[in-house]
């Protein structure tokens, strides 16, 4: 299974966590971006976080949670991430927004709230690298994982098998070494607390080995 670890519940040396991130198995270094707007909290803007990358080694798996989507896209692509994902709920014109954010030659990525159906997107399923299912509501560390979010994964895999498609599933929010197990027919999960609050190198190891 890929990991991608989140920083979000870093609260001090963001350059520490993220260099001792590059000395870990992480396959990306996922970092949650948020507004305050389309949810509460508000976390970094580009500039804030290129000096914490100066010696970044991992893809970046940018997290939008924020309403002005293009201007945000304008930002992080001076990142070179390699997939920008973005908010269902979010975006008006959601396939103007994936064409833009290919345009940069970075990957497309959507992202659904729990309570948004799998259905609603898969008109945009065959143009997309990635699809975060959040297991938790977006916008904070350290949440509880939500139960129905296992049915969602495992049917939106099913759709993926069943119409030949090739996009990553990376479920995001409360994954641990117990819950992880619910979710394995996706390709992808985030990890936040549950690595950054302990040895980052072991709990990478323990989740990448399921
Ligand atoms: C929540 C973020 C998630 C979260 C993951 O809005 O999108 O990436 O930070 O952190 P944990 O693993 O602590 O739930
Ligand atoms: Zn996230």
């Amino acid at each position: 299974m890929k990991v991608a670890t989140s920083i979000l519940s870093v609260k001090e040396n963001i350059k520490g966590s993220i260099d001792r991130l590059n000395m870990s198995n992480t396959d990306y270094i996922h970092l949650d971006i948020m507004d305050g707007i389309f949810v509460e909290n508000i976390t970094w803007h580009a500039n804030e976080l290129i000096p914490y990358l100066s010696n970044n080694q991992k893809p970046l798996d940018v997290h939008l949670m924020v309403s002005n989507v293009k201007s945000y896209v304008d930002e992080f692509k001076l990142l070179n991430p390699e997939t920008i994902v973005f908010h269902y709920e979010a975006v008006d014109d959601i396939d103007s927004m994936i064409n833009y954010i290919k345009s940069l030659g970075i990957k497309a990525g959507l992202a659904i709230k729990p309570n948004t159906k799998i259905e609603e997107i898969y008109t945009y399923l065959p143009k997309l690298d990635e699809v975060i299912v959040m297991s938790v509501n977006p916008g904070l560390g350290g949440q509880e994982f939500m139960m129905p979010s296992i049915d969602k994964v495992n049917r939106l895999k099913e759709y993926k098998l069943n119409n030949n498609l090739n996009f990553i599933i990376n479920v995001d929010g409360g994954i641990n070494n117990n819950t992880i197990k619910l979710v394995r027919s996706a390709d992808m999960v985030v990890s936040g607390s549950y690595v950054t609050n302990n040895n980052y190198e072991e709990s990478i190891n323990i989740l990448k080995s399921e």
